[in-house]
């Protein structure tokens, strides 16, 4: 898997950006005045993490006085790629977004490059040879969290298990790198087996119709391994209608730690919950106004964030902000 984060090699100055005015080339901060603008390119609205992210995002902005031109993709690359060519047209200061997918970035990433409009990746990374279409990638370790969920499954499971996976969405880096971390720990343990996977989008329906599906098809399952809360939470609901105990007769993992996620976790219906923090918003536009005034800024930023049994969550609910 190539991902190659870029070296922050152009450097843009802000006396030459400021110069541009509206009418200037890409990149110039003019249209209000001075003022930054950010073109958004959100993947949708699919999850408890991803509403999140997104009040993050807009509060932020709105706190650092950037002005936010946001859309929502929809779970759709070419929404994304239609979006982030408007804010290439519109001239905004800076564009940052969170790829539906990791590959097929390429061409329209090229054009905000021609036009001097700088890049910020945020939540998740793009697969490219090309390093230098990017500023930075501000997000979490995806497969460090499928270890730290490999990681206790490993250590709380006996004898022969059997796993069923629920995928976030086919080609996105959470789906891909939470498998790669969570498969590369379970292999300790061979009589750990993935007895079936399936994408079930992000989405808690999707988690739910896969987890019917896998209940009618599996003879035996021990173990939900779903790539976000919202998909376990799709699952609980199959299992609950199978006439099954989540938590007991079927072990959950899940990963985001958002408060439905945490409250099924105090309530014992999941068993471990990984943390991937959404609230991204202050670090993105603090990267932002770096990136635009020209400053060089880190070229891999990666989000702190733990982990979560029933007894934590229980303490941590009452302050969860998401
Ligand atoms: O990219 C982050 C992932 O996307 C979150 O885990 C998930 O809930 C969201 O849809």
């Amino acid at each position: 898997m190539l991902k190659k984060i870029t070296t922050v090699a152009s450097v843009v100055l802000l006396s030459a950006l400021t110069a541009c005015g509206s009418g200037g080339g890409g990149g110039d901060t003019g249209s209000s005045g001075g003022t930054i603008t950010m073109g958004f390119a959100q993947v949708g609205a699919e999850s408890g993490w991803r509403t999140a992210n997104t009040k993050s995002i807009q509060d932020e902005a709105k706190t650092a006085g950037i002005e936010l031109k946001f859309s929502d993709a929809q779970q759709k690359q070419e929404n994304q790629i239609k979006a982030i060519r408007s804010y290439i047209q519109q001239k905004v200061s800076v564009i940052a977004f969170s790829p539906v997918v990791e590959t097929g970035w390429d061409t329209v990433l090229l054009e905000a490059k021609r036009a001097n409009i700088p890049v910020i990746l945020t939540d998740r990374s793009i697969d490219s040879d090309d390093t230098s279409l990017y500023k930075t990638f501000l997000g979490s370790d995806f497969v460090e969290e499928g270890r730290k969920a490999g990681d206790w499954l490993v250590a709380n499971a006996s004898g022969p298990t059997s796993v069923v996976e629920l995928q976030g969405t086919t080609g996105a880096a959470p789906a891909i790198d939470r498998k790669t971390g969570f498969e590369e720990k379970i292999a300790a343990k061979p009589d750990i087996k993935v007895v079936a996977s399936q994408s079930g989008d992000f989405t808690r329906s999707g988690g739910k119709q896969v987890m019917e599906a896998f209940l009618k098809s599996q003879p035996k399952i021990d173990v939900v391994y779903a790539h976000n809360d919202d998909m376990g939470l799709g699952a609980i609901e199959a299992i609950k209608a199978a006439g099954k105990v989540p938590g007991k007769d079927i072990k959950i993992i899940t990963v985001d730690a958002v408060k439905d996620g945490m409250q099924a976790l105090a309530n014992g219906e999941i068993n471990f919950i990984v943390e991937c923090n959404p609230l991204l918003g202050k670090q993105l536009m603090d990267l932002a106004k770096k990136v635009v005034a020209g400053e060089q800024v880190p070229e891999r930023v990666v989000t702190v964030e733990g982990t979560f049994t029933q007894e934590q969550a229980k303490a941590a609910l009452p302050q969860r902000q998401y």
